[in-house]
């Protein structure tokens, strides 16, 4: 059976662990820093298994980082989420920190892992992750463009009245309020949203979405799980069962749309080594310079982590 583990047991980590579950893509260990935390919800969610008809296990620990052994995907959630009126810049040290001292773990105990990060600012932590790490850069990534076009694809369809499984929605840039929403590349059933919904209500809608992560934290105070945990599930189900499927993600540039040495939002094709290829879509000038805007802001940071 395929190994996930996921860091972090808090809100994005248990609702990856159980959305992994239930398609039983692989067995599961969760691991955090309170004791008793990943313990419980292990053995809550394994409690689900004879309802939801799943059996794969799931396992949670304490700092026992020998659990994640042989894992063929780790998910790393660990952090501080966003409270009300913080950007995810605010976290990057904090966090950063976090970040270091895991991935360490991670190095030691799953070297052969493709290395999935979560934990926010996402392309930043990715970055660090992937320098602390020493992995090829085709074995690390970060989840952004997933959630973030899935917050396009669900504003695309309640405007049109629509099922939100007809609409693939196309989000590249940062994980952040630099993201570059295309309308172009988002199409219904293969018709691009540029033919169905007129341009202001588009532009609303690309608003909406990278407003997206703020909305949620405005209303519950933290930052959402739920879309997030569902990314991370099918990410990691397509490493794991080597799906070869096209998404958007945070990875590694080395001179593609014109960036280097940065981790940033790009169609990537996702398969079991990881961030097989990048696509390079045809951008107007307009859309290059909005992405490199985002890459810009994005290095400025970096320089914050010292690199
Ligand atoms: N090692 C392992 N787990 C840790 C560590 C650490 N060093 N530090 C913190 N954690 C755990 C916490 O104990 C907590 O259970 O990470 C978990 C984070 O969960 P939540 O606080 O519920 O946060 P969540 O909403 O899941 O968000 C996690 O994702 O969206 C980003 O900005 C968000 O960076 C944050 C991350």
């Amino acid at each position: 059976m395929p190994k996930v583990s996921i860091i972090g047991a808090g809100n994005v980590g248990a609702s990856a662990a159980l959305r992994l579950a239930e398609r039983d893509v692989a067995d599961i260990v969760m691991v955090d820093i309170v004791e008793g935390l990943p313990q419980g919800k292990a053995l809550d969610m394994v409690q689900a298994a004879p309802l939801a008809a799943f059996s794969v296990g799931i396992t949670g620990t304490t700092n026992q980082y020998e659990s994640i052994s042989g894992s063929d995907v780790v998910i790393v959630t660990s952090g501080l989420p966003r409270k009300p009126g913080m950007t995810r810049e605010d976290l990057l040290k904090v966090n950063a920190d976090i970040v270091s001292k895991v991935t360490q773990q991670v190095v030691k105990y799953a070297p052969k892992c493709v290395l999935l990060m979560l934990t926010n600012p996402l392309d930043l932590m990715t970055y660090h992750a992937w320098k602390v790490s020493g992995f090829p850069a085709q074995r690390v990534l970060g989840q952004s463009g997933v959630l973030d076009s899935a917050r396009f694809s669900t504003f695309v369809a309640e405007a049109l009245g629509i099922s939100p499984a007809d609409v693939t929605a196309m989000v590249m840039g940062g994980h952040g309020d630099t993201m570059v929403p295309l309308p172009r590349y988002t199409t219904v059933s293969g018709i691009s949203v540029v033919d169905l919904l007129p341009a202001e209500q588009i532009g609303r809608i690309a608003q909406r979405t990278r407003d997206g992560g703020a909305e949620i934290v405005n209303l519950m105070k933290t930052s959402g799980y739920y879309a997030a945990g569902a990314s991370l599930a099918k990410m990691a189900e397509a490493i794991v069962r080597d799906q070869k499927r096209i998404l958007p993600a945070s990875a590694y540039l080395t001179g593609q749309y014109g960036i280097r040495d940065l981790y940033i939002g790009v169609p990537i094709k996702l398969g079991a080594g990881g961030v097989e290829q990048i696509l390079e879509l045809k951008l107007t000038d307009a859309e290059l310079g909005e992405l490199r805007k985002s890459a810009g802001f994005y290095k400025e940071q970096l320089k914050v982590l010292g690199y």
